[in-house]
């Protein structure tokens, strides 16, 4: 296990000092701490405009699959319990002349594979691993053990409402590589949603019983741009071809990053309204600070109040859910410990161990290659980020003038994305109410809230939940998610 501190994205070129000092299972915050700062700075070059769908007809990608299917099936995980349902594990080619191909971990759903929806799983950071989070860590059918080496079943899998698909994206995350490595220097969210498109077309080749079946995009964080861009894309493609080459439903975000400066200036107010700064401390920001995406340089006397914030914050709380523990030994055990139905804090260093082993690389057919670095949650490799628009709003009415039916999830215990940012954020949108916000309920205990809007974007708390809310609330979010599938409202109380 690595012990040295592995500093995130960009930050060799932007930033240094505290950002670099915290552990491993804080590296989803660097790097989307990196991402804020970098826009934010005089010098950035990160281009912030509106996202465009590639426009070429994207025809010629498609290569052929045949046989791929067989070779991609997994045995078994190393250390799994048995199981009935089938996983396939494999690469697939998304960019021949660039060298590029991503891993994909595919696991069928436990029962009634054959009409449940497909949906798509994807983590943000930008850099961070699909199947270090969502597949080993939060709705996935295992998680490791704090031995490292063997697995334990998530009752709670999502593969009880859906076949789930998780890929690690963009090349240079996780196993997913570029044999061109300049790409590292090169990303953004173009080129990502480019390639996922068209791993997504090859892999309905390689599988393609599922190219008619209900097809669903899900994702936290970052990825609050790589699920609106992905379904913009697909929808701009069916549009283009006058036919449905992906039979796209609807989309799914949880503590989603999607407007800068209504994400920012809500993930102060929270820290107020949850006596992590005072009154003084939020007052100054609003006096000194302006989030507002024309702004490019924030004054001295911001960055001197949101500096201090960051340095009573950064050390010795998670961040991503305010009232959990940290993990206080990395170590790993050589019994593995009793586990329960939430995460254990140093879950982040057993996934590490695990995905690094040789027997456990062989058997998920990655990293065939050998490449040149371990295996990380988030990525070290990845350099630069080219572009990030500062608000993906556009995308969501488009979705919605368009049928697709559009959840946002928010885990109420999140300081980073936090609930009061999505708030905002969907109140720029200044839809009319449908639905009154309202408790929701699962097995009779609340869930959290909902208010659903017209035009059917529907919005969901996640009572007592942080940032990767499946880690948290296993039961509660796949009853979110079946909700979601089905198109079923989530039951209230009765009146
Ligand atoms: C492959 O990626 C390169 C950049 O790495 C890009 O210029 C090219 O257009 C891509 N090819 C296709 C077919 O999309
Ligand atoms: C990357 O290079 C390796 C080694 O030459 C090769 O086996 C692999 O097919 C290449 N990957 C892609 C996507 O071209
Ligand atoms: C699109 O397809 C429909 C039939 O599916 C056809 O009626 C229509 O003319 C087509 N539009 C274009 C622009 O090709
Ligand atoms: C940025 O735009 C906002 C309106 O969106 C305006 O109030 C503010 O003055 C602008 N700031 C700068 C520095 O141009
Ligand atoms: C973790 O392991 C190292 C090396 O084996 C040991 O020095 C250290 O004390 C252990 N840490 C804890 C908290 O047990
Ligand atoms: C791939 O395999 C090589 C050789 O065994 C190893 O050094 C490297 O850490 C592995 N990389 C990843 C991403 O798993
Ligand atoms: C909204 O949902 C209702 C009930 O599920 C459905 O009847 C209606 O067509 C949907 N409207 C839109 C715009 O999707």
């Amino acid at each position: 296990m690595k012990k040295t501190t592995i500093c995130g994205l960009l930050i060799s070129l932007f930033f240094s000092s505290f950002l670099c000092q915290s552990h491993a299972y804080n590296k989803q915050k660097q790097a989307l701490d990196n991402l804020y700062r970098s826009k934010r700075s005089i010098d950035s070059a990160i281009d912030t405009s509106h996202f465009k769908a590639p426009q070429n007809e994207m025809k010629e990608v498609v290569l052929p699959q045949e046989g791929l299917r067989e070779k991609d099936k997994i045995q078994k995980l190393p250390g799994q319990p048995l199981v009935k349902f089938d996983q396939y594990g494999g690469y697939v080619t998304v960019n021949e002349s660039g060298g590029r191909a991503f891993y994909y971990y595919f696991v069928e759903a436990d029962n009634s594979k054959g009409s449940l929806p497909l949906l798509l799983w994807l983590n943000g950071g930008p850099g961070c691993s699909s199947l270090a989070y969502g597949a080993m860590q939060e709705l996935g059918p295992f998680r490791v053990n704090s031995d490292g080496k063997t697995l334990y079943r998530n009752k709670f899998s999502w593969n009880n409402a859906a076949n789930v698909l998780f890929v690690e994206s963009p090349a240079g995350v996780g196993f997913s590589y570029s044999n061109i490595s300049s790409y590292y220097n090169n990303c953004g969210d173009e080129s990502t949603s480019e390639d996922n498109y068209v791993f997504f077309l090859n892999w309905l080749e390689r599988f393609p019983e599922y190219k008619e079946r209900d097809f669903y995009i899900a994702g936290e964080s970052y990825a609050g741009h790589y699920v609106p861009q992905l379904a913009h894309t697909i929808l701009h493609h069916n549009k283009m071809a006058n036919k449905t080459l992906i039979n796209l439903k609807g989309i799914l975000i949880g503590n989603p990053v999607i407007n800068d400066e209504t994400d920012t200036v809500g993930m102060y107010d929270y820290f107020h309204t949850h006596a992590l700064i005072s009154d003084e401390t939020r007052d100054q920001i609003r006096k000194q600070c302006d989030f507002s995406p024309n702004v490019t340089k924030q004054t001295d006397e911001c960055n001197k109040v949101t500096d201090h914030v960051d340095r009573d914050l950064d050390d010795h709380i998670d961040i991503y859910n305010i009232y959990a523990p940290l993990c206080l030994n990395q170590n790993l055990t050589s019994m593995p410990k009793r586990m329960s139905d939430v995460i254990d804090p140093c879950s982040e260093y057993y996934t590490h161990a695990y995905m690094n082993r040789e027997d456990v690389q062989e058997a998920i057919h990655a990293n065939v290659t050998k490449l040149d670095h371990d295996w990380e949650a988030c990525s070290d490799i990845i350099q630069h980020w080219l572009d990030s628009p500062s608000t993906i709003i556009p995308l969501l009415r488009e979705f919605m003038a368009n049928n697709l039916r559009v959840w946002i999830f928010s885990g109420d215990t999140d300081g980073r994305v936090p609930v009061t940012s999505t708030e905002y954020s969907i109140n720029l949108m200044n839809l009319p109410v449908k639905t009154q916000w309202r408790p929701w309920l699962h097995q009779g205990e609340m869930g959290g809230f909902a208010q659903v809007y017209e035009g059917n974007l529907t919005f969901v708390t996640v009572l007592g939940a942080g940032h990767q809310v499946p880690s948290y609330k296993p039961k509660n979010s796949l009853a979110l998610v079946t909700h979601f599938l089905t198109g079923e409202s989530l039951d209230g109380p009765r009146s």
